[in-house]
């Protein structure tokens, strides 16, 4: 299973990154806004310097919403840097840019996923990676966790080779549960990563040892 940081806060990518498990990076304009990313220019000098501190794949959105725009965008992050995943809205217009990106052997992701048909029509057309958004359906009542079930039977049932990538995860058991489903990819926070790493046992468990060790010197 991938791990993607989804963020564009240099500081937790670099945290990530450290660790030694991080596979890549997703982003969307509403995380650049946060960090205060804005304008086209700082936007994509932003995609630069994540390139540069991480190894993988890096997603990095269109704005536009049509398809002459999709790709004319999509074309510019591409040349960017060999490690960007164009991220395509599923509409229409995304649907037929994935197509077009996928012929010409550029990488994508199919974002905002919210049902198993959206996925199979992302996976038709060639897309690289299909970004489910499981937090978003679990607010409105609906199992976030059910899709990417639904999903990883699709894919096997006709061997499509589009990567399902877990998205809007927001804590450790959603990373546990993605991982159990088969999910190809997950991306969420750093501390969603950081709560695998979390059990009373070990805590305990470290301090009784070294306060062994410590009574032999
Ligand atoms: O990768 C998609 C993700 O950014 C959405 O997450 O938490 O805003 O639903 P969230």
């Amino acid at each position: 299973m991938k791990f993607f940081i989804d963020t564009a806060n240099l500081d937790q990518i670099r945290e990530a990154q450290d660790l030694g498990v991080l596979d890549g990076v997703t982003t969307n304009p509403s995380l650049m806004a946060k960090e205060g990313i804005t304008g086209k220019d700082n936007i994509f000098k932003h995609y630069r310097k994540i390139c540069d501190i991480v190894d993988g794949d890096v997603s990095a959105e269109v704005i536009a919403t049509d398809y002459d725009g999709i790709i004319r965008e999509g074309e510019e992050l591409a040349e960017l840097h060999q490690q960007i995943i164009v991220k395509v809205p599923m509409i229409k217009d995304g649907i037929k840019a994935i197509k077009y990106f996928s012929d010409k052997g550029i990488k994508t992701n199919c974002t905002l996923v919210f049902s198993a048909g959206q996925a199979l029509l992302a996976a038709k057309a060639g897309a690289t990676y299909v970004s489910p958004f499981i937090g978003r359906l679990d607010d409105i009542s609906t199992d976030g966790l059910n899709l990417i079930a639904e999903i990883r039977l699709i894919y096997d049932n006709y061997e499509f080779e589009t990567q399902i990538l877990a998205a809007s995860v927001r804590h450790t058991m959603h990373i546990i549960d993605c991982a159990k489903l088969g999910a190809d990819v997950m991306t969420g926070p750093l501390s969603s990563i950081e709560g695998l790493l979390k059990h009373p046992l070990t805590d305990i468990g470290l301090a009784k040892f070294l306060e062994d060790y410590n009574k032999g010197n």
